[in-house]
């Protein structure tokens, strides 16, 4: 992994979302944070399930990382726990100097198979990453294009 990068697990409070709002895939995941964080229903300096990339005091690239257990895997054999990736952005200013590539490396670091629903246009960019299509199963992947990787070992699911 690139020394100069460093991946920080992100909290959840007022000074955060607001840095969120310049990502293009600001949604109703923030939305919710930011009610639950006004409604007390959950703290500030909450975990959050996002890390990010700060240059500065710039938040300038980020991304999702969830836990998803066993039980409820439908992609590798054994069924077993992996991350679901999402809302991998980095701001365009800094696009093409390798911070995407440090989150997916430290998403890497956990070494549990990760599951991704990439954005059309980012092929290139997951297929240097070393993720593959996996195979399309009609009621599993219904409008999802997933993409896995996989650390040495984890086998896809048989369809
Ligand atoms: C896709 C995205 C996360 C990549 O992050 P990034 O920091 O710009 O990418 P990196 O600098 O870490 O690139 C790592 C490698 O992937 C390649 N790459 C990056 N984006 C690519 C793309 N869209 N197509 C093909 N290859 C790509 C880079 O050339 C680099 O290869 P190299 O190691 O041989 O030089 C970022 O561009 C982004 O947030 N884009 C907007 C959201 C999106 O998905 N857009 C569609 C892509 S334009």
């Amino acid at each position: 992994m690139n020394n100069r990068i460093k991946v920080e697990k992100l909290l959840i409070n007022y000074k955060t979302l607001e840095k969120f709002k310049r990502f293009k895939a600001y949604g109703n995941q923030e939305l919710s944070m930011l009610e639950d964080l006004q409604s007390n229903i959950i703290e500030n300096n909450s975990i959050s399930p996002f890390y990010g990339i700060y240059v500065g005091n710039n938040l300038i690239a980020r991304m999702s990382l969830y836990q998803v257990t066993a039980k409820y895997d439908q992609y590798f054999k054994p069924p077993q726990d992996y991350l679901e990736l999402w809302k991998l952005e980095v701001l365009p200013d800094y696009r093409g100097q390798e911070y995407g590539k440090a989150l997916v490396d430290f998403a890497k670091s956990f070494n549990l198979p990760i599951k991704t629903n990439p954005r059309i246009n980012s092929h290139g960019f997951w297929e240097k990453m070393g993720f593959q299509k996996a195979k399309y199963e009609m009621e599993r992947d219904l409008g999802e294009n997933p993409l896995i990787w996989m650390p040495e070992g984890v086998q896809e699911k048989e369809v």
